[in-house]
Parts: structure tokens; sequence; C-alpha cells
């Protein structure tokens, strides 16, 4: 532990661990210094606490502790929480991590019961089961604000009305699209993120309390009763697999960097929108940065940033995969380095949802420059195309036909309009369809980007929404 953490109290220590039976020695400092976890994963605190009243209570309802033995050692775990929730917890030095901390305080404040509260229980399922607590805690807050995000989508979608832009391929203007469709595309990515943190959520709604070190316990614990008592759906099987495994961790991780992943989408296509080139939107005081040199800038920070960031969030993953590989059954400290990539994913993303959804819902939008780059002629390639389907004549063909016009056009041989009105395969009617606006209007299949398959998607937007405020608990 670092000697210059002004939160540790060098007075207050014993020096004592909780290991110091088996050792003629003290730990050395620089084994501390390395192996400390308490900087981190005090951020369980709450989660330890919760865990150790479930114990406490179990081993009461089995006989391993007194009535009084269990109120002395509740009462001491509630003074804890207070201190923690107030900020006036005093750590000590030989406090290795939140799990100690607890402990240690414990035992001061409830006499001789307090060295009862790690009976039949180790570190290993207690960090395991705290970890676990903590994620259905805050997997449900991101999934929460995620759906905040889609709800802005909607909001601006909705507002957006016949307002349409390039959709691109290659980055390279293909066809016109409604604003609301593009918005929305946005929308039902983040709801798959939303269902796959409730998915995981619910797989790792699991209880490991009760599997002691590695093998369980020869006193006979209730680890069915400490899981209900904690809120959990389910209960180990297998104490090696409960204290060891931590793919819910890598689930977790892996859920939040894709939702970084569609946000730094997200954050790419608004620095493209909002730069001089596409003039597409631009964004609120509030949610841009100007330049510490040219006072001219304002500069898309935010997008940018939840581009950036993904990097971090991807690093995250692939650290804790290589972290878990390799290890053998069942606990190795190897395990610890699970915090910080969670915990750190968590923030970032929580982060990112928060500032996007800020960005996006107070942007201004620029109709006219969205349509007039969407009424391109070119972009109403394939509708002339396809007007020739309709005509009986095979796509290919079609294809051939129109691209032939399209490459007379960009040799300055006449605008695309009077080339297909004076091809007498196409003529006046198709003309019609490169008329500003007209393209977009085409497209009403199932899914489709125009104003026509628009109400049906909006529709089963807001179903999707309902279902999962309901099981976000809005
Ligand atoms: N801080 C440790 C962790 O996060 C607690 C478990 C320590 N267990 C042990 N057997 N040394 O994994």
């Amino acid at each position: 532990m670092s000697e210059h953490d002004p939160d540790i109290d060098h007075e207050r220590s014993d020096g004592k661990t909780l290991w110091h039976g088996r050792f003629a020695g003290g730990p050395a400092e620089a084994l501390m210094a390395y192996t400390v976890s308490l900087p981190f994963d005090q951020a369980m605190w709450r989660d330890d606490i919760d865990g150790s009243m479930a114990h406490v209570r179990g081993m009461a309802r089995v006989g391993l502790l007194t009535g009084a033995e269990r109120d002395a050692i509740l009462t001491a775990l509630e003074s804890v929480a207070t201190e923690m929730a107030s900020g006036s917890f005093e750590f000590v030095e030989s406090d290795e991590d939140i799990h100690t901390a607890v402990e240690r305080r414990v035992t001061e404040l409830a006499g001789p019961a307090g060295g009862k509260l790690h009976t039949a229980r180790s570190r290993n399922d207690q960090v395991a089961t705290d970890l676990r607590l903590w994620c259905k805690r805050e997997l449900l807050e991101v999934a929460r604000g995620i759906h905040g995000l889609q709800l802005v989508l909607l909001t601006r979608a909705l507002d957006a009305g016949t307002t349409y832009l390039p959709g691109y391929t290659h980055l390279q203007r293909a066809q016109p699209v409604l604003l609301a469709h593009h918005l929305l595309a946005h929308g039902w990515a983040l709801a798959r993120d939303v269902d796959r943190l409730l998915a995981t959520r619910t797989r790792l709604d699991v209880s490991p309390l009760g599997a002691g070190a590695l093998a369980g316990s020869s006193l006979p614990i209730d680890p069915v009763g400490t899981a209900e008592d904690l809120g959990f759906a389910g209960v180990f099987d297998n104490s090696l697999d409960a204290v060891s495994d931590r793919d819910f961790v890598a689930e977790a991780v892996f859920d939040l960097a894709l939702v970084g992943i569609h946000l730094s989408r997200i954050g790419e296509e608004w620095v493209l929108w909002t730069s001089g080139e596409f003039g597409f939107a631009r964004l609120d005081d509030g949610y841009a940065t100007g330049s510490s040199m040219l006072p001219q800038k304002k500069n898309p920070d935010i997008a940018e940033l939840a581009r950036g960031k993904s990097g971090r969030l991807i690093g995250n993953l692939t650290g804790l995969l290589a972290t878990l590989k390799g290890l053998p059954l069942a606990y190795n400290r190897d395990l610890q380095e699970d915090k910080e990539p969670l915990f750190d994913s968590v923030e970032q993303v929580t982060l990112a949802v928060a500032a996007l959804t800020g960005m996006i819902a107070t942007a201004t939008f620029f109709p006219e420059a969205m349509q007039a780059a969407a009424d391109e002629e070119t972009t109403a390639a394939t509708d002339l195309a396809e007007y020739l389907v309709r005509a009986g004549v095979p796509f290919r063909d079609a294809h051939a036909i129109v691209g032939a016009h399209v490459r007379a056009t960009l040799a300055g041989q006449g605008s695309l309009r009077d080339l297909v009105a004076a091809d007498p395969s196409l003529g006046p009617e198709a003309a019609a369809l490169v008329g500003p606006g007209v393209g977009v209007s085409m497209r009403s299949s199932r899914g489709a980007a125009g104003p026509a398959a628009m109400p049906v998607q909006v529709e089963s937007y807001r179903a999707m929404m309902d279902r999962d405020a309901e099981r976000l608990g809005l």
C-alpha cells in the first residue's frame, strides 16, 4: 500500500494481515504495494456489506451464530455502511482490499462476535458474490442510459418528418433515405445492446456465496438461503466453477465494447455531418468545444471521444480475455485483474451515452443541405433501373443501360434527366424519377428508407421501446 495515500491511517494499523497466523514476518512493502486492490475495489463496498449481511443471517439460521452474535455483527456492518456512505470510514495500512477493510472494521466494532464473520467463507466466494451484485446493478443502469439515447433518436426521427439525406455506401452517395430512417438505424443497434446487457445480467444472476475458497464447507451453511436473501435468481452448482470463472465479466465487458463501437459509429457520422464539407448539422454550444488558438473553431469533441474511447473499451476486453486464458481451477490472484477493465468500461460507456444523448438532443439539422446532397441526379440511377425492370427488362441489362447514361452525364453530355427523357426505352415518365425528393418516396418495401414504410417502423420501434422500458423497470 502506498505510504503517500492520504486516505490511509498508518497509526491505526496493527500491521496484521488476515492470514498472519501462518507467517512469522509481516508482508513486505513491495508486496503490499503490488498486490493491494483497495484503490479500485472500494467501489464494491455496498455489495460487500450486503453479501456479509446475508452470510451472517444465513449462519444464524443454521446455528453457526447465536442471535446475539448475529445482531452484533449486523449492527457493526450497518455502522460500516454508514461510515462508507459518509466517507468517514478510515482505511488502515493492512487493508488489502475492500473485503479485508470491512472485516477488520467489523471486528473492531462488534467485539469477539466479529471474529466469526468469515466463518465458512473465503474472499474467493466473497469477491465473486460482490462482483455479481455490482454487475446486476450497474449493467441495468447502463442499459437504462442507452434507452434514454434511443428515445432521443426517436424524438429526433419524429421531428425530422420527411427530411431526407443521402444514404451512403463506401461513404459515396448511394440512394436517398429519410433522416428518420437513418437515426432509427442507430436506435435498433442500441436495442440489441440493451438486450445483450439484460441477457448477460440474467446469466450472471447466480450466487457463488458458500463456495468457500474452492470446495464448499464442512459446516452446515445454506447457500440457497443466502442466494435468496441477496435476490439472486439462482445458486452455484459447482464450487470450483463458482469462484474461478469470470465469464460474466468478460461478457459484460464485451457488451460494453460493442456499445462503444456503436457509439463510435454514431460519433464518426457526427464528425462528418458537422464539418463544413457536409454541413448537415450544427452542435449546440453546450455540446461543442472551441479551439485554444483558432477563434472560429467549433469542434465535435464528444463525437470524437465516442470514437476514440472505443479503442480503450476494446482494450479492456482483450486484456481481460488474455488474463482469463490459461488459469487453472480454481481461484488465482490473476482474477483480481477483472475489476479495473469492468469498472472502466461501465464508467466510460455511461459518460459517453450521457454526452451523446445531450449532443444529439440539442443539435440543429440542416435539411436543405442534406436534401441538396441527396438530390444529386445520379442517386436516382437505381430507380431508373427499377423503372426498366417494371417494363420487363432484366435487371442486369437495365443496370447497363442506366450506367451508360450516368457515364455520359459525367462526361458532360447533358443532364441525366435530359438523357433519360431522350432515350426511347426510358422517356419522360422515367425522367421524372430524377427530380428532387422523388427517389426517397420510391422506397416503400418493409423496413425501407421511404415515407410509406416509415409508420410501420416507428410503430415497431415504439413497441420495442415499451417492452424495454418494462424490462428496465422504467
Ligand atoms: N482482492 C482479491 C480479488 O479481488 C480478493 C481475493 C483474494 N483471495 C485470495 N485467495 N488471495 O480477487
